[in-house]
This record gives C-alpha cells, sequence and structure tokens, in this order.
C-alpha cells in the first residue's frame, strides 16, 4: 500500500524522517494515467534506492493555453491500482493538489498586457496564479519541441526544481522517450549544483513498436495504426545509417515522406548529437533521430539513438 501525500510539507517531513533512518529515496516524476513506461522508471529507482516517491501532478505550468491541459487524461485509482500491482510497490505517491498555491492569491497583473504584447504565457500565469519565477535552460531548450512549446520547457524545468526541492531526492529517474528533457534535467541538476544523480531509462514502446505515452489513448483504431511510420522510419534509419547511409538530409528526408506518406503533420524531425542536441550533417558521433509529429489531434514523440 503506497502512501498517498498531497500536502507538500507532509511531503517534506517524510522524506526528512525517511534520511534520518538512513534510507535512500528515488523519484519518479509523472503526470499520471501511468503506463508500462512509467513502471520502467520506477524499476529503475528500486534499482537505486532503498525507498521510491512516484509523484503525479499535471503541471499546468508546461502548457500553453492553447494546449491540451483541460483533455490531458486521468485515472488517480487505476494508477494506485498500477503502482499496488508491481514488483517492489512504490513507497509514496505524491499527489499535490496545486503547486503553484501559495496561500496568498496575488493574481497575475500583468497578464493580459503580456498577452497584448505577444508573450507567450503558460496555463499558470493564464490562471492568474501569483508565480512569477522560472528555470531557463538557456541553448538545449531551443531547438526540438522547444520551437514549437515555447513555454514548455521552462515549465518542466521549474516544476521538477519544486520537487527536487519538496522531496529531495538522491535519485531521480526520466525516460528517455523524452529525450530532450532528460537531457535538459541532466544539465540542470549539474549547472545548478543539485545532488541528485539523474537516470535515464531507455524508452518503452507497444508490441506493435508505437512509444508508450498516456496521450495514446485520444488516438483512434486508424491514427493509431497510421502512428507505426513513425516508429517503423525511424528503425529504418537506424538500419541504414548503420550500413553507411549516414547523410542527414537524405535520412530525414526519407523519414519525413514516410510519416507524410500515412497522414501525418511532421512538427520535426532532426538528427542531433546525443548530449548537446546540436544538428549534425553526417551521422559521425553518438546520434539521436528525434521526431514529434501530429496524428489527429495528438502529437507523438520518439527516437532512436544511432550509435554508428
Ligand atoms: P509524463 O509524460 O507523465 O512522463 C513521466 C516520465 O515517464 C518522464 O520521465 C517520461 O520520459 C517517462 N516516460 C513516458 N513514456 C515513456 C516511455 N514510453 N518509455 C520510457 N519512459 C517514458 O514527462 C512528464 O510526464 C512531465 O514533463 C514531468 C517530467 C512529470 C514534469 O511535469
Amino acid at each position: 500500500e503506497p502512501l498517498i501525500i498531497t500536502d507538500k510539507d507532509e511531503m517534506r517531513k517524510w522524506s526528512r524522517s525517511a534520511r534520518a533512518q538512513g534510507k535512500s529515496i528515488g523519484l519518479v516524476p509523472t503526470m499520471g494515467y501511468l503506463h508500462e513506461g512509467h513502471l520502467s522508471l520506477i524499476q529503475q529507482s528500486h534499482i537505486h534506492t532503498n525507498l521510491t516517491v512516484v509523484s503525479i501532478y499535471v503541471n499546468p505550468g508546461q502548457f500553453s493555453p492553447n494546449e491540451d491541459l483541460s483533455t490531458y487524461p486521468s485515472d488517480f485509482q487505476g494508477d494506485i491500482q498500477k503502482l499496488k500491482s508491481i514488483p517492489g510497490g512504490v513507497d509514496v505517491v505524491f499527489h499535490p493538489h496545486n503547486l503553484y498555491d501559495y496561500g496568498k492569491n496575488e493574481g497575475f497583473v500583468k497578464n493580459s498586457e503580456h498577452e497584448e504584447g505577444g508573450k507567450i504565457v503558460s496555463c499558470v500565469e493564464n490562471s492568474g496564479i501569483g508565480h512569477e519565477t522560472w528555470v531557463k535552460i538557456e541553448r538545449l531548450e531551443n531547438g526540438l519541441c522547444g520551437k514549437s512549446r515555447p513555454v514548455f520547457f521552462r515549465g518542466v524545468a521549474t516544476i521538477v526544481t519544486k520537487l527536487f526541492n519538496i522531496v529531495d531526492p538522491d535519485v531521480a529517474v526520466f525516460g528517455k522517450k523524452d529525450y530532450q528533457q532528460w537531457r535538459i534535467i541532466q544539465r540542470m541538476v549539474r549547472d545548478l549544483d543539485f545532488g541528485i544523480k539523474v537516470i535515464g531509462a531507455e524508452l518503452v514502446r507497444d508490441d506493435d513498436g508505437l512509444a508508450k505515452s498516456s496521450r495514446n489513448v485520444h488516438l483512434s483504431p486508424e491514427e493509431r495504426e497510421k502512428a507505426l511510420s513513425i516508429s517503423k522510419s525511424l528503425y529504418n534509419a537506424k538500419f541504414a545509417a548503420e550500413n553507411g547511409q549516414v547523410d542527414c538530409k537524405e535520412l530525414r528526408d526519407t523519414v519525413i515522406r514516410a510519416i507524410q506518406e500515412a497522414g501525418g503533420k511532421v512538427d520535426y524531425a532532426e538528427i542531433v548529437e546525443q548530449e548537446s542536441l546540436e544538428s549534425m550533417k553526417e551521422i559521425k558521433r553518438p546520434a539521436v533521430f528525434c521526431i514529434a509529429a501530429w496524428f489527429g489531434k495528438v502529437r507523438l514523440l520518439d527516437n532512436m539513438e544511432i550509435n554508428v
């Protein structure tokens, strides 16, 4: 039976006392609607720590007002059942109601001016909640998902910082499914001297190859079938690269065409260096092929590491 904690001061108290007893703590941050990808992160935490905290919190700070915050899937009771059934279970589910409520709602008076000034705001600012401090990772957040989701990574970096401060873990686990997010958190932890070991867990796929995602529930069966073009074309690109086809433009063109022919709208398809996320012309160093594409109303992410 995991202990469910909703209050951040109570969460802090639990961590302090666990640490006083010499236990190490692993944190797995999630937005819920858990699937086997999330559960594999928990297994990683078990390998490295005595105790595991899973946070379930749909973070309004990482959504723009035009994005899918209101339709983001949730099933808290179902999540708890899944967490009970996995080997080793989890010790705590941290499920805060609102991490931007500081008890004194001052509002965000500049909101309308910001919007008029063409400045993009997150759902936090849009909701009139008094929160002004954001963590920004200068270069790494510009490319890939950062281009089409301008507030996304500062929202992620900020909520992860808040969770790190509240839970105070020794280890935190992130999935390579969100490759740029994982690299950004690694860099943030290094740059800001968080005493936390960040672990990257391998991307988990469904049997047919589709990368597991909470958002997949919004795909119709037809869309889901068509969306397989993403993982299929990635596997083909990896195979081609490993057999000497290292020209990134050609690899990208082939993948983009395959996804478009299946009816997808490609947001980006980029081959970048694994750590710096700088784009490359030829695959000569460890690379990762990152894709975001729309099928219907769902934006899907996938990637594949290519080590030639
Ligand atoms: P969420 O999309 O719920 O994902 C939580 C964690 O699970 C992330 O580290 C993500 O990379 C990992 N994950 C999701 N699908 C995966 C898959 N198929 N294989 C492996 N890992 C997978 O990512 C977020 O939430 C949020 O941005 C968060 C970090 C919680 C901050 O709000």
